[in-house]
């Protein structure tokens, strides 16, 4: 049995895997987010190792039998997150996680300084990756600074805990903007140029490699029976993919999350960091992913909900699909919305830009509202895949991931906006667990059809004929406000 964790910003979920690719059980433990400046947003490592231990706990209790047999673990988090750590292995500060945007200087000044690196570490430097937050750091809590002895990515640190070892898998450390993703090693220059050197970063494996044993400690504090091994594991996106069996290039799917993003897994690094999208390694040797990235996605739609003062989503969703059939064009009255509600990264790569809604009339309703920004994160996808596509990685048919996914009526509109088939699937909520799991099995030696096995089809939409020519004109129009967005915080 392989244990798959998945530290996500809001929950940490749980799963057991059997040899098979079955889900035997699943569990899951809610995450507090602190915000105590506008832009900053942090959270507690402890609160992760504390989620674990709850997630793991329930696990147990729902099937102690496969929780008993678990042989490797494999774990997948949110991605550019600075955990800070003393050469005890303390935690200095609470993590900075990756829709922080209080680094916008230094990713500016770093792009600046060093334009040519941008090739090297797959990305242009955004404030909400790693690296920049380092120089924060520096600048406004030196003393901090100067105590720190490694730099860790969350799920890094849940991995500390269960190992008692500095390591990190090469997915997660191309978020972190100090990897070579060529080499898949540390890109020296960029850890000078933040005011580190080497032996401030944990040991690199691959996603499927070996990492270390779990600690007689920690399975003794988590009732699992040694030896059991931990898997490199990766970040959130790339450990979706394995989960959903999309490791093979030309392979494409659209998470739709807290945050959103168009991914393209590719074989070879297809990078064009001008158009703000990121490069990265995949979690499996030999393979990268091209992805636009969005900083909200689904969130727009809980955002919108509870602004209209709506019971539920899906109470806005049901209006939405009755005022707004997708088997008619949209009506021209129909307000347009930009989904910046914390800026952007792909392909602005500007934090500080904020959405908005346009064309508003007395007779806008609740209704139109709420289609207007199901369409507005569509268009940021296209924008996004775009993106992408300018990088030379193919996007076909995609699948669809994430909180988003629930709703068929936002799938169909995708499919108009993207004019790309779109497939839904069935366990899909846990596709990082899953993923994970199927690491964790790789690294102990077996399951190697595992990571292509993808998930069964739920539903399958195809572009509906007679849309494209009203949704391409609104496109236009929607591409057109981007300037005045811009310019309100110039
Ligand atoms: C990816 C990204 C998010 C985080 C949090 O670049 O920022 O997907 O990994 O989920």
């Amino acid at each position: 049995i392989s244990l798959g964790i998945d530290l996500g910003t809001s929950e940490l979920k749980a799963a057991l895997l059997d040899e098979s690719g079955t889900v035997l059980a699943h569990a899951g433990a809610r995450l507090a987010i602190s915000r105590p400046q506008a832009g900053w947003s942090e959270q507690d490592p402890e609160d992760w190792w504390q989620a674990c231990l709850a997630g793991l706990h329930q696990l147990r209790q729902q099937q102690p039998g496969a929780y008993a047999r678990v042989r490797c673990i494999g774990l997948s988090g949110q991605m550019h997150g600075a955990v800070l750590l003393d050469r005890d292995n303390h935690v200095l500060r609470p993590a900075i996680l990756w829709d922080d945007s209080r680094a916008l200087a230094q990713a500016q000044w770093l792009e600046r300084a060093h334009p040519a690196f941008a090739g090297i570490t797959g990305s242009l430097p955004m404030a909400g990756l790693t690296a920049p937050k380092l120089l924060w750091l520096r600048e406004h809590e030196p003393q901090l600074f100067s105590r720190i002895s490694c730099v860790l990515s969350p799920k890094d640190y849940l991995r500390l805990r269960l190992t008692g070892e500095r390591i990190s898998d090469v997915s997660d450390a191309a978020g972190t903007l100090w990897l070579d993703v060529h080499k898949r090693d540390w890109f020296e220059p960029m850890l000078q140029a933040t005011g580190l050197e080497l032996h401030h970063m944990p040991r690199l494996v691959e996603g499927s490699a070996a990492s270390a044993d779990l600690s007689a400690a920690a399975a003794s504090q988590l009732a699992l029976q040694p030896p059991v091994l931990v898997a490199g594991g990766g970040g959130d996106n790339p450990v979706s993919a394995v989960g959903i069996g999309a490791i093979e290039a030309g392979q494409a799917f659209v998470t739709l999350g807290t945050s959103a993003a168009m991914v393209a897994i590719t074989d070879h690094v297809a990078g064009n960091p001008a158009s703000a999208v990121h490069s990265f390694c995949h979690a499996l040797p030999q393979r990268w992913y091209t992805m636009g990235a969005m900083l909200a996605g689904a969130s727009c739609l809980r955002w919108a909900t509870q602004l209209l003062g709506q019971a539920s989503e899906q109470a806005l969703l049901q209006q939405v699909q009755e005022h707004l059939p997708l088997d008619q064009p949209v009506p021209a009255a129909t307000p347009l919305f930009l989904p910046y509600l914390a800026g952007e990264r792909t392909p602005h790569n500007d934090p500080l830009l904020r959405g908005g809604f346009m064309n508003l009339a007395y007779e806008t309703t609740p209704a139109m509202l709420g289609y207007a920004v199901l369409e507005g994160v569509g268009f940021g996808l296209r924008d996004a895949m775009a993106a992408v596509q300018s990088a030379g990685a193919e996007v076909a048919a995609c699948s669809l991931v994430g909180g988003g996914a629930r709703s068929d009526y936002w799938a169909q509109l995708l499919s108009n906006i993207l004019d790309r088939e779109i497939y839904t699937l069935s366990g899909s909520e846990l596709s990082a667990c899953i993923g994970a799991a199927k690491l964790g099995f790789l690294a102990y030696g077996c399951g190697q059809d595992l990571p292509g096995l993808g998930m069964p089809v739920k539903a399958r939409f195809v572009p509906a004929a007679g849309q494209q020519e009203v949704l391409q004109e609104r496109y236009r129009k929607f591409r057109g406000l981007f300037s005045a967005a811009q310019a309100l915080h110039d």
